[in-house]
């Protein structure tokens, strides 16, 4: 899906690339395929992963430090663990460069907030993704919307149900005291959706999340209800333990847009024995090298989300979406030509280069954050959650 991209500036943007794992390896290719951007640098502390990097014919340092030697530098992507979003961001902001973290921006809202303000003190762009709102299906359901086709939309719904809380993991990253569980780190994707959706501010979260398996405990599945200030209403329904895959309701198109009927499905059910730390790690880095491919030949599914709306409800299809209203039914062919992470760069270049407004910019991604935290407080006080105004 990849597709050759034409330049309009004269000078690439350079970006380093921090960390070298599954959200890195997925990103590279967009970079390398457009000519907006030149990739500087990548920064990669573990010994097993730096031959991967070196592959690529850049500059491969072991800290973030590093990045310094090198002689212009417009920006960085961090990929690194989410705990380490936070003080990695505010360190590249400060030394200058612009910041394109990956979801979630940080653990917790507080750690967000100080992001946002490191930006605005330094006059340097803060940018969360890739994310699914930048998905082809998702930001034409968007343009419908916005251009009245489905008249007032009063209700958005996403369902996922993976295989999320038993793939390989590093340990922080199912404690959601680090941004770890399906919650932070799928929620902020769900989340996202129905935002861009919705196109309003959430005024109240009400939430159940749950963790039932104690060999692996970890928020791996919730049920959101988020009620917004225009009058619409959205649920996110996740569940990440291995059960049935949400390509059972998107017409066997997975996330990152394969054809994977059940046979073809790669799927990581209960263990019979806990795996050690290190073993969870060596797999995951495996995993790394081909967990979000570049290309494919449909569109990306994170799940099934369906708008409804006074004209009519729009669903995606495997290479678009479907409205199906009062009179019948259109179905909607959308381009392949962007990858999920082409449109991330193409509004990056924008955002960088001053030309466009940026949408995913650092108060997107703490609203999307602080939405997530808010269900995690639903669900351990029973309560519904309001919130405030942004300060
Ligand atoms: N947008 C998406 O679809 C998507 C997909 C996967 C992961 N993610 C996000 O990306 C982030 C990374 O997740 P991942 O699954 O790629 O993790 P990962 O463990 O596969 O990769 C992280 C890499 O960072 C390296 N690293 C550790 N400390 C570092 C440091 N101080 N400086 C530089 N590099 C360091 C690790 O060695 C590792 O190679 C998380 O925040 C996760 O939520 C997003």
């Amino acid at each position: 899906m990849t597709g050759q991209i034409a330049s309009t500036h004269a000078t690439p943007l350079r970006i380093a690339v921090v960390g070298f794992g599954a959200a890195a390896q997925a990103f590279v290719p967009a970079i390398l395929g457009n000519p907006e951007f030149e990739l500087a640098a990548i920064v990669e502390p573990h010994e097993d992963v730096q031959p991967q990097a070196r592959r690529l014919g850049v500059p491969v340092f072991s800290h973030l430090d590093q990045l310094r030697q090198l002689s212009r530098l417009d920006g960085v992507y961090l990929a690194t663990p989410t705990p380490l979003h936070a003080a990695q961001s505010v360190a590249c902001l400060e030394a200058g460069w612009h910041v394109l973290v990956e979801k979630p921006m940080a653990c917790n809202a507080a750690q967000a907030l100080r992001m946002v303000d490191t930006a605005k003190r330094c006059n340097k762009h803060l940018t969360v993704g890739h994310s699914h709102s930048f998905d082809a299906p998702i930001q034409a359901m968007r343009q419908i919307i916005q251009r009245g086709e489905l008249g007032k939309v009063h209700m958005v719904n996403t369902w996922c149900f993976t295989d999320w809380v038993y793939r390989p993991r590093r340990a922080e990253e199912l404690d959601s005291d680090f941004g770890g569980g399906a919650t932070f780190r799928q929620g902020a994707h769900q989340i996202d959706i129905l935002r861009a959706l919705c196109g309003a501010k959430v005024k109240t979260v009400k939430a159940k999340v749950f963790d039932v398996d104690p060999q692996r405990s970890t928020h791996g599945a919730h049920a959101i209800f988020l009620d917004f200030d225009n009058g619409a209403a959205a649920t996110a329904i996740y569940n990440g333990y291995g059960g049935m895959s949400s390509m059972d309701l998107t017409q066997n198109i997975s996330e990152w847009g394969f054809d994977q009927p059940p046979h073809l499905r790669t799927w990581y059910t209960r263990p019979d024995k806990a795996h050690s730390p290190e073993q969870e790690l060596k797999a995951k880095q495996q995993r790394a090298q081909s967990a979000i491919p570049a290309t494919s030949p449909h569109q990306p599914h994170f799940g099934l989300t369906v708008v409804s709306g006074a004209l009519g409800d729009v669903r995606q299809t495997p290479d678009g979406l479907q409205i199906s209203g009062p009179n019948g039914q259109t179905d909607i062919q959308l381009s392949l030509q962007a990858s999920p992470r082409d449109l991330v760069l193409a509004e990056l270049a924008h955002t960088w280069r001053g030309t466009a407004q940026p949408w995913h910019d650092g108060m997107w991604g703490y609203e999307n954050l602080r939405v997530c935290e808010a269900a995690i407080a639903s669900a351990a006080t029973g309560r519904e959650v309001l919130l405030d105004d942004p300060c």
